[in-house]
């Protein structure tokens, strides 16, 4: 099972993601999310790193668990063993003497151990913040929202500054500063396969560094409890080669596709007609809403409402009719719409 396709324990919309096959989660496998928790495999897995420092991580996370578990059967079978000598006298002198020795020595390893993994923990956290710039890299502001992610990759010539939202598009190979804002709450940024956690605190910047040589999709979820819906506020990562992420960045610099047919015209004067344009903005129209995700090219994004389904046009209808029942508390607002107006919409 990957977290990223990740079935639901829910009985609403259709939550496949593309290309994933196979049949409806059963309570086993619900069972199994449950004890796998921050998942522990997968595309968002920080045992499955793609990114140079995850693979850090991870690194440090198996020299612990390795080192640690074994000082553990140790102590037990030391403890084993100390039941089955029970009875055998410690009185004489020389079992006290070895008694002693034995004590000393074990505490004298246990503070070395401690301060060897102190020393290796802070090198590893040291290398994994240090500034990855080569001078080539690439910088986007991730900002923190109840309970979506606004994106924005800065450029210094304004007319090139893209936005999106919950998805990150990166080249392979190249730095990523990660420069983390936040509009209300504290959230925290993190893609398990690129990364470790960052938080996004209102008022401050906070920053971090990415890179993968590996492209594919890598999942991220918001890591700090930031209200209701902490856990749909998830963000996609793709990873891609430079060309086609340079592809990405031309599509998303192009104003939103005017309507080429009948029913496309409809939709757009359903759109611009209703409260969306309040909230929402598509570049090439009117809409130029700033409190919720830009939607210019919503259609080539993965996920609708931050991660929580698969972007599809039966998932968009039941977002749009009633997005209260699909994610409880989000400020996107229920919009009286007359129903021959939802499938041009769509
Ligand atoms: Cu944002 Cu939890």
């Amino acid at each position: 099972m990957t977290w990223g396709r990740m079935p639901s324990c829910a009985p609403v919309a259709n939550r496949r993601w593309p290309g994933e096959s196979g049949t409806r989660p059963k309570l086993a496998t619900c069972a199994t999310m449950l004890f796998s928790l921050a998942s522990a495999f997968g595309q968002q897995s920080s045992l499955a790193p793609g990114g140079t420092h995850a693979s850090q991580i991870k690194s440090l996370g198996v020299f612990f668990f390795w080192l640690l578990g074994i000082i553990f059967l140790i102590v037990i079978a030391i403890a084993v063993a100390s039941i089955f000598q029970r009875g055998q006298s410690t009185q004489d002198e020389a079992a006290q003497r070895r008694l002693k020795t034995a004590i000393a020595g074990a505490s004298v390893l246990t503070i070395l151990i401690l301060f060897g993994l102190v020393v290796v923990s802070v090198g590893v956290g040291k290398e994994i913040s240090a500034p990855g710039g080569r001078g080539n890299e690439l910088v986007v502001e991730v900002t923190g929202n109840q309970w979506w992610w606004f994106v924005r990759y800065l450029n210094d010539d304004p007319t090139r500054i893209v936005v999106t939202a919950n998805e990150l598009h990166i080249p392979v190979g190249r730095p990523v500063l990660i420069r983390g804002l936040s509009n209300d709450v504290i959230h925290s940024f993190w893609v398990p396969g690129l990364q470790g956690k960052r938080d996004l605190i209102p008022s401050r910047v906070t920053t971090q560094w990415i890179e993968t040589n590996e492209p594919g999709r890598y999942r991220g979820q918001c890591a700090e409890f930031c209200g209701l819906q902490h856990a749909h506020m998830a963000l996609w990562t793709v990873a891609e080669p430079e060309s086609q992420f340079q592809q990405w960045i031309g599509t998303q610099l192009r104003p939103g596709a005017a309507p080429s047919d009948d029913l496309q015209q409809r939709g757009q004067e359903v759109f611009l007609s209703h409260a969306c344009v309040l909230c929402h903005s598509i570049q090439g129209t009117t809409a130029n809403g700033q409190v919720g995700p830009d939607l210019t090219h919503f259609g080539s994004r993965l996920s609708i409402a931050a991660g929580t389904l698969p972007n599809n046009k039966g998932n968009l209808a039941g977002w749009i009719a009633d997005p209260q029942n699909i994610k409880p508390g989000t400020r996107m607002a229920t919009v009286p719409l007359d129903p021959t107006d939802m499938q041009p919409l769509l």
